[in-house]
């Protein structure tokens, strides 16, 4: 047999970009994965375009790499993603080390685009073909897995939100069919895993074909899942105001399987920005939504995004951002300045000053951070369920997730990875809590 070829894979941006690189991996048969490229027969840089010059951290990550392929002329160099696909054969004309580009709709050709890279060309694929990449992808058989994972069962967005590139990177939505969402998750299962959070841009606007011919909502989707022995735990993100459906929200009181925990982005409080932004939703509207799903699930823990100095964004348009926080109240959430995307429509409109939208973010992101130490506060003394994951940072300690996706420590004590465990919370931590089992009677 020979030896396999080692694959470096760095991952940036969302949780999206995780089960990618997952899949990657395991599509390109004949390697294994390395943490150091310095081992690496293949270095793919898998790339987010959502943050600012994320264009530029590529370029500047890829020039980092020219000592190790003058070292070794073997080495092959990808660029995967994004940033792959926004930038495309630009990447291999300004950086003349990169062998091979490919974007987040076609990486199920990988391994040819890797056969034709290893043989001397560039090769380059940034299309967005009619086939399922999914089905077109293979799998490595019945590999052992952690006890969580990530199951992407939608792709791409239909709102173009006047900040967002990703209906340009990722393309319109799809979604996947039902029977192939099963099938993977029963699979993950009987892998090890426990729990299993479904991802997708817009993943609350899920209209997939069902088991039965029929579309699926992400409800039905969730429901079905939740049919699974051995798969414990359910997740989603990330959701759309617009599309969180009665069905979705009655499952959040009802299935005892999906997770109190909701990432739920607003952006912004004003109306008048949210319609400059085209969320078509509105400030009421939001709120009386949480409080919908407040009556289904009253522990649920609210996370969002929010971006501040958005183009025409005044000192009340940003007081009504802060009056949203406090009014729908967030267990965790994630905050940025606004800042322009080439192509999209707000990059063309005036800016705020860098000084105004430096402000903002402190102070938005002081009362975040309040919040979010309330909420963690607020559960010692309470009863939670802990899904085991990993040794923590300390000898005999092991760490795990709460439903509400806190992290816990306790003491390690015959527990092991993929267990839950009926805790009591006893501290509050900077960025975990501690737990101590309970002794079930
Ligand atoms: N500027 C700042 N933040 C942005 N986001 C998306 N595009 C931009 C942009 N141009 C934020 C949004 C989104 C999160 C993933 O990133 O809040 O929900
Ligand atoms: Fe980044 Fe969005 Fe692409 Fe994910 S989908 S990698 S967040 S640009």
């Amino acid at each position: 047999m020979t030896e396999a070829k080692k694959l470096f894979i760095k991952t940036y941006g969302c949780q999206m970009n995780v089960y990618d690189s997952e899949r990657m991996e395991e599509s390109l048969q004949g390697y294994e994965r390395t943490d150091t490229p310095e081992d690496a027969d293949l270095i793919l840089l898998n790339t987010c375009h959502i943050r600012e010059k994320a264009a530029e951290k590529v370029y500047s990550e890829l020039g980092r790499f020219k000592h190790l392929k003058a070292e070794r002329p073997d080495l092959r160099i990808g660029v995967a993603g994004c940033v792959a696909q926004a930038e495309g054969a630009e990447i291999m004309r300004r950086q003349p080390l990169v062998d091979l580009v490919v974007g987040p709709q076609s990486y199920h050709r990988l391994p040819q685009l890797e056969a034709r890279a290893r043989a001397g060309e560039k090769a380059l694929d940034t299309d967005f073909p009619e086939e399922d990449k999914f089905e077109k992808l293979k799998r490595r058989p019945k590999a052992k897995r952690g006890p969580t994972a990530f199951l992407t069962v939608q792709e791409g967005c239909d709102k173009f939100c006047a900040f967002c590139v990703v209906p340009y990177t990722r393309g319109a939505e799809v979604s996947r069919p039902a029977t192939r969402i099963l099938e993977e998750a029963r699979d993950l299962v009987e892998r090890g895993v426990r729990e299993i959070t479904l991802l997708g841009q817009n993943v609350n606007a899920y209209h997939g074909q069902g088991a039965d011919g029929r579309e699926w909502s992400l409800a039905r989707l969730i429901w079905a899942l939740s049919e699974i022995d051995g798969l414990a735990r359910i997740r989603f993100t990330t959701s759309h105001p617009n599309d969180m459906d009665e069905d979705l929200i009655e499952a959040h009181g009802s299935c005892s399987k999906l997770m109190p925990y909701l990432h739920l982005p607003v952006q912004a409080g004003s109306d008048k920005i949210l319609k400059r932004m085209n969320r078509s939703h509105t400030a009421e509207s939001y709120l009386k939504l949480i409080d919908r799903l407040r009556a289904a699930r009253p522990d649920l823990h609210l996370s969002g995004d929010f971006i501040v100095g958005f183009p025409e964004e005044t000192e009340e348009d940003f007081q009504a951002t802060m009056d949203i926080v406090r009014a729908a109240g967030y267990g965790s959430a994630f905050s940025f300045k606004y800042s322009t995307r080439p192509g999209t429509p707000a990059a063309e409109r005036d800016q705020l000053s860098e000084e105004v939208k430096d402000d903002r973010l402190r102070r938005l992101q002081a009362l975040l951070t309040e919040q979010q130490r309330a909420v963690q506060d607020s559960m010692v003394g309470r009863e939670v369920s802990v899904l085991v994951e990993k040794p923590g940072r300390f000898e005999g300690q092991m760490v795990g997730k709460s439903e509400y996706l806190h992290a816990v420590h306790f003491d390690a004590a015959g527990h092991v990875p993929g267990d839950l465990v009926r805790m009591r919370i006893t501290a509050s931590g900077p960025n975990s809590l501690s737990g101590e089992a309970l002794q079930l009677a």
